[in-house]
């Protein structure tokens, strides 16, 4: 697919890049802010798997501001397994949110205070057979949610991805345990052939005696029971709502490009590339001919004839994802790709 023609396809990939956000992502957690206010009021706040960082460029744009505006008592704090490149006040951590040590460095920043709201996109690469991957996205949700536990004050907000499998149910019981509030809202830049959905949780209420902890699993995780079984009280209908402008930009829909008569499309990088994906030594080994086959004496050297993967490289080849110039999984598409045939190697 040629660059512009992508910029044709997906106008959030578009207009993030127009708006210098580092993923189309961005437009995903303005919109859910549009529809229920989670950001205002909020002082201090963890943005979990955040890189590239666009949710955390929003976060730093609306809750600290610019200039001689900007406030000084708002902290934000981002985590990723991958390294992001700086924004102006978010204190970065690579971590694991798995772990607890992480869920200690990020409280460790507040000062021994906590969190107003934690917000959560994170997806693991997929591996294009779904029901393996909505049972990871529930993982890594409920890894959210455990840290989240740590690190959130009663009151607090929690925004998270969720895919939208069979289990939704139970998913939506676990969350409702700790939150009274919970909804799940689709924004309108989130593909509608996507099976992406972000639950927003208010009011964080953790049951009486509840004591944080990140030994034991968090929720008992009864994935065979058959929810669609259960009557009355038992059976709970998530509440879905679709938010942003519902006559604004179609995220399935194809756009065309404006150009002023007679002027060739221009087409903008991506803001920000991501520093040392785990797929560049892929590509690498691609480059130097060496991916699939058996090491062999005359190819054992992976330095050898290295070449640097540019964003250039990585933007072209990866239609469907949210994050400008990568090609790896976090993508908000279900991918039936793998990530080899997305990098086009
Ligand atoms: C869709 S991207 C997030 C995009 C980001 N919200 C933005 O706006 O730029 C998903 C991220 O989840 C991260 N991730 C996945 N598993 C993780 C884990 N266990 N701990 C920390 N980050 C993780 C990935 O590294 C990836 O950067």
């Amino acid at each position: 697919m040629g660059r512009s023609s992508k910029d044709k396809r997906d106008i959030y990939y578009r207009k993030a890049k127009e708006e210098g956000w580092r993923a189309r992502s961005a437009f995903k957690l303005m919109q859910i802010d549009e529809e229920f206010n989670v950001l205002s009021g909020v002082q201090k706040v963890v943005d979990l798997c955040a890189a590239p960082g666009s949710w955390s460029q929003v976060l730093s744009k609306r809750l600290r501001g610019e200039g001689k505006q900007k406030r000084d008592d708002v902290k934000i704090v981002a985590v990723d397994l991958q390294a992001m490149a700086p924004i102006p006040g978010v204190i970065q951590i690579q971590g694991d949110i798995t772990k607890v040590s992480t869920a200690q460095e990020i409280i460790g920043h507040f000062s021994g205070e906590q969190a107003d709201l934690v917000v959560c996109d994170g997806a693991p690469d997929v591996t294009g057979l779904h029901d393996i991957d909505e049972y990871i996205q529930a993982q890594l949700l409920l890894a959210a949610l455990n840290i989240t536990t740590h690190v959130l004050k009663k009151g607090g907000g929690f925004v998270a991805k969720i895919f939208r499998g069979k289990d939704i149910t139970l998913l939506y019981s676990q969350l409702k345990i700790f939150f009274p509030d919970v909804t799940v809202a689709k924004p309108r830049s989130s593909r509608n052939s996507s099976i992406e959905s972000f639950v927003v949780c208010r009011g964080y209420a953790p049951p009486e005696g509840y004591v944080p902890n990140m030994m034991n699993p968090l929720l008992d995780h009864h994935y065979d029971v058959d929810f669609n079984s259960l009557a009355g009280v038992n059976r709970v209908i998530v509440p879905f709502l679709a938010c942003g402008d519902l006559s604004g930009y179609d995220a399935d829909m194809t756009y065309p490009l404006q150009l002023p008569q007679g002027e060739a499309y221009v087409q903008l990088p991506p803001t920000q590339g991501p520093i040392s994906p785990p797929y560049q030594h892929a590509c690498q080994l691609k480059r130097q001919d060496q991916l699939s086959k058996p090491i062999t004496a005359h190819n054992t050297d992976p330095t050898d004839n290295t070449e640097t993967v540019t964003d250039t490289d990585r933007d072209s080849s990866a239609p469907s994802s949210d994050v400008l110039g990568a090609t790896g999984g976090h993508t908000e598409e279900h991918a039936t790709v793998t990530d080899m045939e997305k990098l086009k190697l």
